[in-house]
């Protein structure tokens, strides 16, 4: 599995850890930057690249880091086949990928600390969809909700 992963200047310091983490589960990173800190780069230019690896078949999933990881999920949200959930708490990472099969995950570098945020990612990563019927009818719902919002 190839994860993207991607940061803007308010990530950045968390993102290093993160690839290690990747390469921890056994997944292979995909490095789309930033390469180092710019305070002028925009997040919705990371969130552009992290889904844009995912359409191509380039990556399987992907990872968001910004200050707060809103901006991240908002922007990644808005690409088609792109769920992505901002987890800041192991709960709501592994119920994201079993029920909501989110397949970005945000993270705010100024809102987590980096034993937090490799602990969740870490948990995210192993985290499967559980395909359940009743997931799979939301899931197709919210697929529908993007199409039908395109027109
Ligand atoms: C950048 O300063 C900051 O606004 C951005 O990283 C993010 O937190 C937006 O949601």
């Amino acid at each position: 599995m190839v994860v993207a992963i991607a940061c803007d200047h308010g990530g950045f310091p968390l993102k290093a850890l993160l690839i290690e983490e990747i390469r921890r589960s056994g997944a292979e990173p995909l490095d789309l930057g930033a390469f180092r800190e710019e305070p002028l780069d925009d997040y919705p230019d990371y969130a552009i690249a992290v889904g844009q690896a995912i359409h191509s078949g380039r990556a399987g999933e992907g990872i968001l880091i910004c200050g707060s990881g809103v901006g991240a999920s908002v922007a990644a949200n808005k690409l088609p086949g792109i769920r992505a959930g901002l987890c800041h708490d192991t709960f709501s990472a592994h119920q994201g990928r079993e029920d909501d099969d989110c397949n970005v995950l945000c993270l705010g570098a100024r809102v987590v600390g980096p034993s937090l945020a490799v602990e969740i990612t870490r948990v995210w990563l192993a985290a499967k969809f559980s395909g359940a019927e009743r997931h799979r009818r939301r899931v197709d719902k919210v697929r529908a909700l993007e199409k039908q919002w395109k027109s």
